[in-house]
């Protein structure tokens, strides 16, 4: 192995820069040379790619976003697009391949493996929606975000004594919600896993309500979606002045947590590890506390769970 390539896609997420940076300069380190392909396989398709220095990821640890851009690019989904990706590896003499996304993006990854080009997955999304890995990248940091935006729109709930429900991301994983949810000491949290019994909810409010609580705040994950629907059925039911935030795309920016820099510099360096060491189509991720690696076509087959024990704390501390 003389160079690799490193590309993000999807969804960007706030880590990203450090994993870039790690594979960079592990890589360097250990006599390699790095290719950066930018816009993900939309850049590698067009040859969009450039030499990696260690200076080319000086800075860059402490922003969010990535600085190698990103696409979500359905022509590399198609075989002749991904015949020309793997053309253009090829031409730029790239032997094997860090690919920093979600699960769009570790088809592409496990796609190139089985046709035997060595690329290694670094699950790099807010919305924590992969089964193998306990955290994804960027989930901290999207989860500060959250829970920072529940802290300000809770000041504003009891100044009017109102309900207030926040959307957030997640696609069809609850685990923002979730954990926001927890973390933010929000009053119910509505997931697209499980069926939420709004009779039940709108009963906490109001028990909120008769002990004098002035806010209530709900957690709605954008998988179950419909928020002025639910804030329909809560006026209803309870008799709050019920208000929406869908807070969007504020969730995928901004500076990393320490967190996420640190599991973004490890992810990136035992990426570099795995391609070094001849291991190929491997996704890897984070089991209590320890790097861990599976193959990419039986990280993509594993069904994400929400955590029950997670659901029925927020559940009791919310009484
Ligand atoms: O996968 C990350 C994510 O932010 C999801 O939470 C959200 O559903 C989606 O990406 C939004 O995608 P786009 O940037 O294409 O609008």
């Amino acid at each position: 192995m003389k160079k690799i390539g490193v590309l993000t896609s999807g969804g960007d997420s706030p880590g990203m820069n450090a994993a870039i940076r790690a594979v960079v300069r592990t890589a360097i380190y250990n006599g390699l040379e790095v290719a950066g392909i930018y816009r993900g396989y939309q850049g590698l398709l067009e040859g969009d790619i450039e030499p990696l220095t260690v200076s080319s990821v000086g800075d860059i640890i402490h922003r969010g976003g990535t600085m190698l851009r990103t696409a979500r690019c359905l022509e590399f989904k198609e075989e002749e697009g991904f015949q020309r990706g793997l053309a253009m590896l090829k031409m730029f003499k790239i032997d094997g391949l860090v690919v920093i996304g979600g699960d769009g993006s570790f088809n592409g990854a496990k796609r190139l493996a089985d046709a035997g080009f060595p690329t290694i997955g670094i699950p790099g999304t807010i919305d924590n929606d992969l089964a193998y890995t306990e955290f994804t990248l960027g989930f901290d940091t999207a989860l500060t975000t959250v829970v920072n935006a529940i802290g300000n729109i809770r000041d504003t709930s009891s100044s009017h004594g109102r309900v207030n429900i926040i959307e957030v991301m997640g696609r069809h994983c609850g685990d923002i919600a979730l954990y926001g949810g927890l973390a933010g000491g929000a009053e119910a949290v509505i997931i697209p896993e499980i069926d939420t019994d709004m009779d039940d909810l709108c009963q906490t409010i109001l028990r909120g309500k008769k002990r004098g609580k002035l806010h209530s705040i709900i957690l709605l994950a954008e998988g179950v979606g419909k928020p002025y629907e639910v804030a329909e059925q809560i006026k209803s039911k309870t008799g709050s002045d019920v208000k929406v935030s869908v807070i969007g795309y504020l969730q995928r920016g901004g500076t990393p947590t320490p967190s996420d820099r640190i599991l973004g510099s490890r992810l990136g360096a035992y990426a570099v590890d795995q391609l070094i060491a001849g291991k190929a189509g491997r996704a890897i991720g984070i089991k209590g506390n320890q790097l861990v690696d599976i193959d990419i076509s039986e990280a993509l087959s594993m069904k994400k769970d929400y955590d029950k024990e997670i659901y029925e704390l927020a559940r009791i501390l919310a009484i």
